[in-house]
């Protein structure tokens, strides 16, 4: 797919960059020439990435962190303006769940869930916040998903999370204006990655979600890239505070 926005110059930090859809940003932002820090726990998902964007002429560093951990996210921040000098883009799409019914979930899966989800993205994004406003401004786009605006079973805090964060999008972007700061959101559908495994992989399942999907099936990682990639461009100067759901008409089917 080839991807038309210009990006040449600017150094974008995206977090879970080792796989699924992070990857596949990861890779649509080195194609439009933009240099990628990418940022997770695990260093050969994150060093593979980082090889295959060189292979294709790109630039790009592997950042071993751990957003559970304050002085790791600072480390991140910290590594990206040593290694490059500035920061124009964070893509906070980190994320975990785990598939459980509210009752059976533990209370350190809430803390799990919503450090990860939520209050990383936070500290991350001030951190980056108050850099690019220094530079003159930038772009944020958190990954939400179309559980922040549906409820459903199984993963209750994980749609609370992603909930809140679609809500910290809109108050970043009301206070980071002034800073030229655009703070925006993706929600992906259910997409096919290691995430959502446990419920593609099952036949039956896959296709009762399917049916309730307008473009009947499930979302490929390569297909957000677009909208991200559009929310770092100059076309969206203006657009801040919003959310675009990458989900093949399923929200309009609710
Ligand atoms: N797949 C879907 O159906 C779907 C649907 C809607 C929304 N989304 C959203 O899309 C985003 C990407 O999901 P995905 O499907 O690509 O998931 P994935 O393949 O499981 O990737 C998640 C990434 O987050 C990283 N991560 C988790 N905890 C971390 C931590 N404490 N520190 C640093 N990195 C951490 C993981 O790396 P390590 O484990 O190596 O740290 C991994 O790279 C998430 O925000 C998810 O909520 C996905």
């Amino acid at each position: 797919m080839a991807r038309n926005y210009d990006l040449g110059g600017k150094v974008a930090v995206v977090t879970g960059g080792g796989k699924g859809i992070g990857r596949a940003i990861s890779q649509g932002l080195a194609e439009c020439g933009a240099k990628v820090v990418l940022a997770s726990r695990t260093q050969e998902e994150l060093e593979k990435v980082a090889d295959e964007i060189k292979g294709g002429g790109g630039d790009a560093t592997a950042v071993v962190t751990d957003l559970m951990v304050g002085e790791q996210i600072d480390k991140l921040v910290e590594t990206t303006m040593n290694t490059y000098g500035h920061v124009d883009i964070l893509i906070n799409n980190a994320a975990r769940s785990f598939l459980r019914p509210l009752m059976d979930l533990r209370e350190d899966g809430w803390d799990k869930i919503f450090d990860t989800n939520c209050k990383a993205a936070f500290l991350l994004s001030r951190a980056v916040a108050k850099i690019m406003g220094e530079q003159g401004g930038g772009r944020i786009v958190n990954i939400t998903t179309v559980g922040a605006v549906r409820g459903g079973a199984g993963m209750g805090v994980y749609h609370a999370s992603k909930a809140a964060l679609t809500m910290l999008t809109k108050c970043m972007a009301v206070e980071w204006a002034s800073l030229n700061v655009n703070v925006n959101a993706v929600g992906p559908g259910l997409t096919k990655t290691a995430f959502s495994q446990p419920i593609w992989e099952n036949p039956e399942i896959e296709q009762m979600i399917t049916s309730r999907i307008p473009k009947g099936r499930l979302g490929e990682p390569e297909e957000v890239v677009g909208a991200v990639l559009f929310l770092c461009s100059e076309d969206s100067n203006y657009i801040t505070g919003e959310s675009i759901y990458v989900d093949g008409g399923s929200l309009a089917n609710t």
